[in-house]
């Protein structure tokens, strides 16, 4: 079926967006230098699905493109000349010059990624590829697979037209995920997972010939970089469908290759397959943890890896070189998953002391795990109330009472605020007959 590609343009992109384009479109013409929409973009315009971001590729210098750019519309321009790439940023100064209303001006960096038409080597498996600037269809040639490898040119009256080299189009209908060439995972191994990322979010099938491919990249992975390697799996741990990405990477035989004491059972499974739920929950919990994207993420690691000992997670950390507050999260989190039954009889003040120990991130993923009622409300109390308890008494009250400065400070505090968390106190007053007491 021939489609309108233009009209699907018009129908994915929001407004401001569009209204972009439409300048890159007609400052490209201006310069005749042929321009695309290229990679997931247009892959997701075709499946329907809203886009807010988009990758773009122009066939010529970046340079003088990106100059012309900045010359009529302001902003800032951050250019790689090596690299065949460049950054737009946008400032209220071009809002105005746009004549878009500056109330319109989002409150976050609002960026555009331009990228000179290129052409990719590896000199080594799993290394990162050698790059020279090339036409448009080398530029799809080099990607990984054909529903990633489509562009729409938008310069002139070339607008909204297809260019599709590879039948991209034809497997995006199919559901189907194909590599280009029979070396692409030997060239970059990374592409095995971000292929199974695909699979899971739009339900479609590795095709045969690129299942087969697999194997023989097997061996490569191992080589793959940390960051390169907890980059993909940072992306799958933030898909909705992670636990089904997991079990299929675990069927294919691809958690291993990265470390042996990688895996997914049923318990793993069962822990992350509400992720979404967990973080809707998350959004409207009483207690304020950051809720950033990076955040999002942690969540989904410490999920998946709670029940690994504490010397697999080290052994791990060896292989994947885990941020150290993330690192403090995961052995947290570890803990209080193989001592769960512990938390079920416990003074609040007892709850304060383990818990008060780990980062509050640990706590919260323990806390949306736990299977028994009653622990699971002895986290939800330490998470909204119980870490909050102070004593009204101070160290100051302390010095002005005489005592010497020293460590009975921090014990007296802790027995006052024990008294109060576990109800031994309920008003100022017995707080100060109980110091009476101690002292
Ligand atoms: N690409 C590739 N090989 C990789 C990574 C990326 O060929 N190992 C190409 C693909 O054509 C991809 C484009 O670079 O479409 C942009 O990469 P990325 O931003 O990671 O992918 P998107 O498709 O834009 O986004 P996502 O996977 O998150 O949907």
């Amino acid at each position: 079926m021939e489609r309108d590609h233009s009209a699907m343009l018009e129908t994915s992109l929001d407004g401001l967006h569009l209204e972009l384009l439409h300048l890159f479109a007609y400052q490209a013409a201006g310069l005749q230098m042929p321009l695309y929409l290229v990679g997931g973009v247009v892959r997701d315009i075709f499946l329907g699905r809203a886009v807010n971001d988009f990758d773009l590729v122009v066939e010529g210098g970046i340079a003088s493109f990106a100059e012309s750019i900045l010359k009529k519309y302001g902003g800032k321009i951050l250019v790689h000349s090596r690299f065949g790439t460049a950054k737009w940023i946008l400032n209220e100064s071009t809002f105005k010059r746009l004549d878009f209303p500056v109330s319109r001006f989002p409150d976050f960096e609002l960026s555009f990624d331009l990228v000179s038409a290129r052409s990719e080597t590896y000199s080594q498996p799993g290394a990162l590829p050698t790059v020279e600037r090339s036409t448009i269809d080398d530029d799809l040639r080099r990607r990984d697979f054909t529903i990633n490898a489509m562009a729409l040119r938008l310069d002139g009256n070339h607008y909204g037209e297809l260019i599709d080299p590879l039948g991209g189009e034809a497997d995006l209908e199919r559901g189907t995920i194909r590599v280009i060439h029979p070396k692409s995972f030997i060239d970059d191994p990374t592409r095995i997972y971000r292929a199974v990322r695909y699979e899971g979010r739009y339900g479609f099938q590795i095709e045969d010939d690129t299942l087969a491919l697999i194997p023989d990249a097997r061996s490569i992975i191992a080589e793959l970089s940390a960051e390169r390697i907890r980059h993909e799996l940072d992306l799958i741990l933030a898909e909705p469908n992670a636990a089904s990405m997991l079990a299929r990477l675990t069927e294919l035989d691809l958690l291993k290759p990265i470390h042996p004491v990688l895996f997914f059972d049923e318990s793993a499974n069962s822990r992350l397959a509400n992720i979404g739920s967990f973080r809707a929950l998350r959004r409207i919990s009483p207690w304020n943890l950051d809720r950033g994207e990076g955040n999002k993420r942690v969540l989904g690691w410490l999920l998946w890896l709670m029940s690994l000992s504490h010397n697999d997670i080290g052994s791990l950390n060896l292989r994947l070189q885990f941020t150290s507050d993330f690192l403090a999260s995961l052995f947290a989190t570890s803990t209080m998953f193989s001592t769960l039954s512990s938390f079920a009889d416990i003074t609040p003040s007892q709850c304060v002391e383990r818990l008060s120990l780990y980062p509050l991130n640990a706590v919260e993923a323990v806390y949306f795990i736990a299977p028994d009622e009653k622990i699971k409300d002895v986290f939800f109390k330490y998470l909204a109330e119980w870490r909050h308890v102070k004593p009204h008494i101070t160290g100051d009250d302390l010095r002005e009472r005489g005592l010497e400065p020293g460590p009975r400070y921090a014990e007296i505090l802790r027995r006052l605020r024990a008294a109060w968390l576990d109800g031994e106190i309920k008003s100022t007053e017995q707080e100060s007959k109980l110091l009476d007491k101690l002292l």
